[in-house]
């Protein structure tokens, strides 16, 4: 398969994800990887169909690497920012070190007799770099010059060869899109071959390498791990067993969306009820990274007994653990840019981690290749239900992280019912599938209001409402007063023991979503 696919070659862009996502959106399977892995693969005498190099923080006068290997191909290539310095070098042309920096939304404008795509003569896009090419190879044609006269885009045609100073991948690139399209279909006459169904394909030739064996999943019920099952119960049926861990902290939305799944599609999906040790555990405890271990720890003690307890009484042994790993995720792990650098930890997410050494499973994680975008379309073209494939996230903590400090039942309540309220009401504003993730928060702070005719002394719920596509950055969502006031409305009315409802305005960075 590699070889039929667009490499996408990372020099450290922040913006190399979004290069892969554009091109995937436009019809070509691409993968990203590092200029090693390229090197390894090509050593090995593997080809990719297309070439892209992204953009990085080197300079060309610093970076003394040989990466000749890649333009001795002559396979059609695109550079973008660094990779079309390093291009426009390796062909004979001139880099230099530029007296002014561009960066930010530039004017570029098409040069007398030059087109691409259906740009207009003049387009705003996102630059940003220092260095710039000053002296075009030969038998290159400068298509684009920024306003400040650099050259912004060169072609060699015969060659289907292409540079941009400027990220056509980044959303501020007007016509960005269209530009990557005709580098790909004009310039380098590539077909667009890429789509949900060749990505099932791919997904389901993965869950058959694990043939006759027995494989387990923990199931959440989120769109990731639904679609990563059902994927693998088309291929292996009854050999899929999935567990779903009831720790107390879910939402009423959640115990119904599990019991939906268990009657309506054909996994083999069981509850095992941990609401009980889950409390017992957390009892006592306020610190949120202290209750983020002992909630991930206890998941892997409750799931891990379970699943012995299943493998004596069916005289099975599992030899998977089938996860709905997502393609940002692997990269994250695998990327030299990330991996080996000095990250503080801000919390310790809780999923599975630990599980497949502790149980010595392998690991089947069909999405490994995809964007939750992807995934969301091979969802679709499963048969699951839209609002099966369009859930907002929800963290494996749950509410444990919702309840600001020591948890107890009175306060899960009033997450739970706040939380409701809020689901509720943006399904009926038709406001879901409009933002991100929308959740309730109990601070843990008492204030004094008026109910009836009475003093009241109760405790705040805010409602945090992000807009995002990654989680890694996100927005406040501007949500309508009208809106606001009347689920504020309704909860301090309804639920018990809150007397005032505050609106999170805050976005990631610098806050997180979640509140621990
Ligand atoms: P933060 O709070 O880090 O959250 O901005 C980013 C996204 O991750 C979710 N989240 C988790 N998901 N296990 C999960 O599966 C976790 O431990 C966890 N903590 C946060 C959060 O809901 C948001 O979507």
């Amino acid at each position: 398969m590699i070889d039929r696919q667009i490499w996408i070659i990372d020099f450290g862009s922040q913006y190399t994800q979004l290069i892969t996502r554009k091109t995937r959106e436009l019809g070509h399977s691409s993968v990203i990887m590092t200029v090693e892995e390229s090197r390894d693969l090509i050593n090995q005498g593997h080809k990719p169909e297309c070439i892209v190099l992204s953009g990085g923080p080197q300079s060309v006068f610093e970076d003394k690497e040989d990466y000749s290997f890649v333009f001795e191909l002559n396979l059609p290539l695109l550079g973008i920012c660094y990779g079309m310095q390093l291009m426009g070098q390796y062909f004979g042309g001139k880099v230099e070190k530029g007296v002014i920096g561009e960066y930010g939304h530039t004017k570029v404008k098409l040069k007398d007799g030059q087109s691409i795509a259906n740009c207009p003569p003049e387009i705003s896009v996102w630059m940003s770099h220092f260095d710039h090419v000053s002296v075009v190879p030969q038998g290159f044609e400068i298509v684009m010059e920024s306003h400040n006269k650099l050259v912004a885009t060169i072609v060699n045609k015969s060659k289907k060869l292409m540079g941009l100073q400027f990220h056509p991948e980044v959303e501020h690139s007007e016509h960005g899109k269209d530009i990557l399209k005709h580098f790909y279909s004009v310039i380098a006459g590539l077909k667009e071959d890429w789509d949900a169904g060749e990505m099932l394909k791919e997904a389901n030739e993965l869950v058959k390498s694990v043939g006759k064996d027995y494989v387990l999943c923990a199931f959440s019920g989120g769109v990731d791990s639904l679609v990563a099952a059902t994927i693998a119960h088309h291929v292996i049926g009854k050999n899929l067993h999935c567990f779903f861990v009831d720790n107390g902290l879910l939402r009423p939305q959640d115990y119904g969306h599990i019991q939906v799944l268990k009657n309506q599609t054909d996994l083999n999906i069981e509850i095992i009820d941990a609401k009980e040790i889950f409390y017992k555990n957390l009892s006592g405890i306020d610190d949120p990274e202290q209750k983020r271990k002992i909630i991930g720890r206890t998941f892997i003690e409750v799931f891990e007994t379970k699943v012995h307890e299943y493998e004596r009484d069916h005289a099975i042994k599992f030899t998977y653990l089938l996860q709905g790993t997502l393609y940002p995720d692997v990269i994250e792990s695998t990327s030299p840019h990330k991996k080996g650098g000095k990250s503080v930890t801000i919390k310790s997410h809780h999923n599975v981690g630990g599980l497949p050494e502790r149980m010595n499973l392998k690991l089947l994680e069909p999405l490994r290749f995809l964007f939750k975008d992807e995934g969301r379309t091979i969802g679709m073209e499963l048969g699951l239900k839209h609002e099966w494939v369009y859930r907002h996230p929800f963290p494996g903590p749950g509410i444990g992280v919702r309840v600001l400090g020591e948890l107890f039942p009175d306060s899960i309540r009033k997450v739970q019912e706040s939380d409701q309220i809020l689901f509720e009401e943006l399904l009926e504003m038709n406001l879901y599938e409009s933002v991100a993730q929308a959740f309730t928060v109990l601070l843990p702070v008492k204030t004094v209001g008026v109910k009836g005719d009475g003093r009241a002394y109760e405790e705040v719920i805010c409602l945090r409402v992000v807009s995002t596509s990654d989680f890694m950055t996100a927005t406040w969502s501007d949500l309508s007063y009208a809106f606001l006031s009347k689920v504020s409305n309704r909860i301090t009315n309804e639920v018990r023991g809150i007397t005032r409802v505050v609106y999170d305005i805050t976005s990631k960075p610098p806050g997180t979503i979640e509140w621990e």
